[in-house]
């Protein structure tokens, strides 16, 4: 019997945002907030598992004999390595053989990443989970993988609209699981705003100053993230100056000097310190510590994913807060969907999931749940 996966379907067709760095104003469009029905959520969301696991109890047997291909955009990011580990172990508590997963690193180039799809196809894997390199080829991507007649689960860089808008026109098998960026941003955004102005304002111009942090502007997690976090401050009624808005590329070492500068070249004036991902905010943190400056005296820093540095870094008070990422549930919503279309239950063509505030109150709780 078919049985298709309902998990939240947060709204997918916000278009691409174009990223340039450098200060911008904030979009006049609401942010796509939580859903306020949290318990329905969560009951959905939990006979969604329950239905997963039923199809995969079913096809368990059949699963050892399948194969997996799954392409990640570049190994040494942080986050998609917390993400594609657990997408290892779980595929295989879900009966895969783990000499039938294959995953590959893209190197950050897309013309690697395209030729390890063609490999795949080649040896006529029964499934792929494509993390792309650059979003924009996906229309590519899944020309290639459905005309080989393979079931396709992009993960984390989310294809735009029109991308998406054809697998459900076409009725084909490919589907995207992430979360909405704007959330993250917006959680980044509000997490400062909970401070109050006094407590932020130390330069006393009457301002939020921020220096930004972008991640790779391919991604589009990097455009809203850097739209919404600022759009949370205006929305909470606050007055915002960016100092300087730059593009780090997800990377630790890209934030430690991006920051180092503005910091040179700011001074005091800085206030609020916004990166895109952990990572950034990671290296930002050593900037700011190389510079004398002191997170929560006087000047504050927040990040996006949880990284478990970062987590330790909120509970000490050397970061203001991060947004948890949650690779558990996209990487076992991936693996869910792929088992879906093996055994031929099926998928929508949008699952979702949602970002955690984690603040000094909570980032114990979400470091334990993590280990
Ligand atoms: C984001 C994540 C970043 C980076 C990026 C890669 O969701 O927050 O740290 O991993 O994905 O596409």
């Amino acid at each position: 019997m078919a049985m298709k996966k309902v998990l939240s379907i947060v709204a997918a067709s916000a278009m691409a945002a174009s990223v340039l760095a450098g200060c911008a104003a904030a979009p006049a469009a609401a942010p796509a907030a939580a859903p306020a029905a949290e318990e329905a959520k969560e009951e959905v969301a939990e006979a969604a598992e329950e239905a997963a696991d039923e199809v995969a109890e079913a096809a368990n047997g059949d699963l050892a004999g399948k194969k997996v291909g799954v392409c990640i955009y570049q190994f040494s990011d942080n986050f998609m390595t917390l993400f594609r580990n657990e997408l290892e172990s779980y595929l295989v508590a879900q009966g895969f053989d783990p000499a039938n997963i294959t995953i590959v690193d893209g190197k950050n180039d897309q013309g690697e990443q395209t030729n390890q799809i063609q490999n795949f196809i080649t040896e006529g894997v029964d499934v792929l989970i494509i993390n792309p390199v650059n979003s924009s080829s996906a229309a590519t991507i899944t020309d290639l993988v459905h005309d080989a007649g393979i079931p396709l689960v992009y993960i984390n860089r989310e294809p735009d609209a029109q991308e998406e808008a054809r697998w459900a026109d076409n009725n084909w098998d490919v589907t995207y699981v992430g979360c909405d960026a704007r959330q993250s941003g917006t959680m980044q955004g509000e997490i400062i705003a909970d401070l109050g102005l006094d407590a932020i304002d130390f330069n006393g111009n009457g301002k939020i100053d921020y220096i930004m942090i972008e991640g790779d502007p391919e991604n589009i997690d990097a455009a809203y993230r850097t739209e919404y976090s600022v759009k949370a401050l205006e929305d909470a009624g606050f007055e915002v100056n960016c100092l300087d808005d730059q593009v780090g590329m997800w990377q630790q070492e890209q934030g430690q000097s991006l920051v180092a500068n503005s910091l040179a070249q700011y001074g005091n004036d800085v206030e609020v310190v916004f990166c895109n991902n952990d990572a950034m905010a990671l290296g930002a943190l050593q900037a700011i510590q190389a510079a004398g400056r002191v997170v929560g005296e006087d000047i504050y820093l927040v990040g996006v994913d949880a990284l478990t540095e970062a987590l330790e870094d909120v509970i000490a008070g050397t970061m203001t807060g991060t947004v948890f990422n949650d690779h558990i549930s996209q990487s076992h919503s991936a693996a869910d969907a792929a088992i879906n279309y093996i055994t031929g239950a099926g998928n929508e063509h949008y699952i979702g999931c949602d970002y955690v505030k984690a603040t000094k109150d909570n980032a114990e709780d979400i470091l334990a749940s993590l280990q």
